[in-house]
């Protein structure tokens, strides 16, 4: 039986982000999770030391949160039952021959908007026990949603989800700028940007068998006013731009994975 049952190497934004997921949703409290990082600051309550192979050694679990490139200069011994790795771009084959584990590593790919329990993370799909893998996603629903994916699709993971809340900052940030653009104050611009774009996500969970393109149509009434927004959306070969800006990250993530 481990000292913790839950341990992070690196205690930054994400892994600060997870740690308030499990907390508040009682998975495990404070006692039983520790961590380390460079500065060796304190961690929220949590025990805290600069010594990565004590974490890694004393806990069932071990959770790599430092950036890749730190993970690859860094060695340090585990004895931790399974690895959870949130690092971009890190194989799990990798990992496992780095820190002798047999295969029992699983890879996941978390996002920022899991910083106030709204993330959307994808957990490799793995042969590891049920056990594991449902404490693995216990512990990222307290963070958001969870979906199973091949490793072999993580580069287009990054490229949706790991990228995407900068996408959807992106157009948020354009549709305000058009609301000021068009005689709003940025506030009201801001404010009704906001309200429409969650208000039309949720309708799009909300009617999961209706096409996208037929709750575009629905908005675009003939001769009306959104058709003429939507006409220019079009012109501009829109979708286009948007799947080629995607196409470019993933290939840029597969460019970081193989080190080219
Ligand atoms: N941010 C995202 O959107 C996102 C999404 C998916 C996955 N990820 C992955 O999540 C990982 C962490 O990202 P982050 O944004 O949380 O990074 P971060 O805020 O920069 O945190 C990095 C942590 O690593 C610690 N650290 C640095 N060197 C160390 C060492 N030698 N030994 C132990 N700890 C060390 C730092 O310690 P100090 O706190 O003492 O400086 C810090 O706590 C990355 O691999 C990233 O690819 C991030």
């Amino acid at each position: 039986m481990k000292k913790y049952k839950l341990g992070f190497i690196g205690y930054g934004n994400m892994a600060k982000a997870i740690v308030g997921g499990i907390l508040k949703s009682e998975i495990l409290s404070k006692s039983q999770i520790a961590v380390s990082r460079l500065s060796g600051n304190e961690a929220d309550g949590l025990f805290c030391t600069t010594d990565n192979d004590y974490i890694a050694e004393n806990c069932e679990y071990l959770v790599l949160a430092v950036k890749p490139q730190i993970f690859k200069s860094i060695d340090f011994s585990c004895k931790a039952d399974c690895v959870i790795s949130i690092m971009a771009g890190v194989d799990s084959n990798f990992i496992s021959d780095k820190l002798k584990m047999n295969g029992k590593v699983i890879r996941v790919m978390p996002n920022t908007p899991s910083q106030i329990g709204k993330g959307a993370t994808a957990i490799a799909n793995n042969s590891l026990s049920k056990e594991h893998n449902d404490f693995c996603a216990e512990i990222f629903r307290s963070v958001g949603e969870v979906c199973f994916i091949d490793e072999d699709k993580f580069d287009a993971v990054t490229c949706v989800s790991g990228s995407g809340p900068a996408y959807a900052y992106y157009f948020v940030k354009a549709m305000i700028d058009g609301g000021v653009a068009n005689g709003l104050d940025k506030e009201t611009a801001k404010k009704l940007t906001l309200d429409t774009v969650i208000g039309a996500c949720e309708m799009v969970k909300a009617h999961p068998e209706t096409p996208l393109g037929v709750l575009i149509s629905n908005v675009c009434s003939k001769g009306g006013t959104t058709i003429e927004a939507v006409n220019v959306f079009e012109k501009n070969q829109m979708d286009k731009t948007v799947i080629d800006a995607m196409t470019a990250c993933r290939v840029r993530s597969e460019e970081l994975r193989t080190g080219k």
